[in-house]
């Protein structure tokens, strides 16, 4: 809404979905193909493809691929059609490119908005631990608290038992200690290889039975994240980690430091945001992108953090009509 006219303004999440399709359509030829790379790369391409026709004036504030020296759509790079307004970006084209690349589950496409300036830039701290949570346990978590804590007042929360909490954790040799942290509360555990983004966003979805993300992921991943609890009432809370000494060579001109907390306001400080993202293969927020003789069915998730309208758009896509209009390989 426009505040002075009570008009009801764009809503760009419908423009960014196209975005996530396009990615998620050129990602998805891919899938258990063994190649991270072409895969990022294609999606890349059709991201930036469709970014472009979206009518903003936005910078990529996050973009994804440093982690991984992956194709990118690079910090700094403007999209849009140049006209108002102006925005900052995040994207991840494939979050999830090993899932692709072997053919599990998980991985999704996804692009968030916000107005200029109000994006968290992480400059070298490429990971943050995160707890992360939907709506009935926003105002009762704290990153910096014991675990068991933190279980007990989301349960509390949630008016259960910390024994009816499902915890989400990807799996890494580096959780160890958080597994035996949250086993030793009582609460289960779904573990994910890979897709911390959407491992975020089914906190706040109870259809997908997780009721809390724990542990450290990609901090691109964790800003896309609070742009998608924004839209859904959820809350994120973090903190930095220095994944490599070396890391901070690269510089570190606002002086971050390891262990800084993060609140959801630090990532994104505003709530006029807008979020896409589209299955790439099938995992419990998405379904994956399935292709039939000419056609293509792809599910998006599409937000807007100032209403927190959610919707869920299950697409089809004509693959010979696309082929004769279009320069992305689908
Ligand atoms: P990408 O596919 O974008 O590289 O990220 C996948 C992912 O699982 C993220 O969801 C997560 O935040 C990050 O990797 C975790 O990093 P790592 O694989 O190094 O533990």
């Amino acid at each position: 809404m426009d505040s002075d006219t009570r008009q009801p303004t764009r809503n760009l999440a419908l423009d960014l979905v196209r975005v996530t399709e396009a990615a998620a359509l050129s990602a998805g030829r891919f899938v258990g193909r063994g190649d991270k790379i072409g895969a990022d790369r294609a999606a890349v391409d059709g991201m930036r493809l469709i970014l472009n026709t979206v009518p903003m004036n936005g910078v990529v504030v996050i973009g994804e691929g440093e982690k991984d020296e992956a194709p990118m759509l690079f910090n700094g790079e403007f999209c849009g059609t140049g006209e108002p307004p102006d925005l900052d970006i995040a994207v991840d084209p494939i979050d999830g490119t090993r899932p692709v690349a072997n053919g599990s589950a998980n991985a999704i496409s996804t692009v968030a908005l916000a107005p200029r300036g109000t994006m968290f830039n992480p400059g070298p701290f490429l990971y943050m631990y995160k707890i992360a949570v939907g709506r009935e346990a926003k105002d009762v978590i704290d990153v910096e608290a014991p675990v068991a804590d933190n279980l007990q007042k989301i349960a509390k929360a949630k008016g259960e038992d910390v024994n009816d909490l499902t915890v989400v954790i990807l799996d890494r040799p580096r959780h160890e200690k958080l597994v035996a942290e949250v086993r030793a509360a009582g609460a289960r555990i779904r573990f994910i290889q890979d897709g911390d983004v959407a491992g975020a966003l089914m906190t706040a979805l109870p259809e997908t039975g997780i009721d809390v993300l724990l542990g450290i992921g990609g901090s691109p991943e964790a800003v896309l994240a609070a742009a998608g609890l924004k839209c859904l009432d959820g809350n994120i809370q973090t903190k930095l980690i220095l994944h490599n000494p070396e890391d901070l060579k690269k510089g570190n001109p606002m002086g971050y430091k390891e262990g800084q907390v993060l609140m959801m306001e630090d990532l994104i400080s505003s709530d006029d945001v807008f979020f896409a993202a589209t299955g790439i293969t099938t995992g419990d927020l998405l379904e994956g992108v399935h292709y039939y003789s000419d056609y293509a069915h792809t599910e998006s998730l599409v937000m807007r953090g100032l209403t927190q309208t959610s919707r869920r758009i299950n697409a089809t896509h004509r693959i010979s009509r696309l082929a004769e209009i279009s320069t992305i390989p689908y």
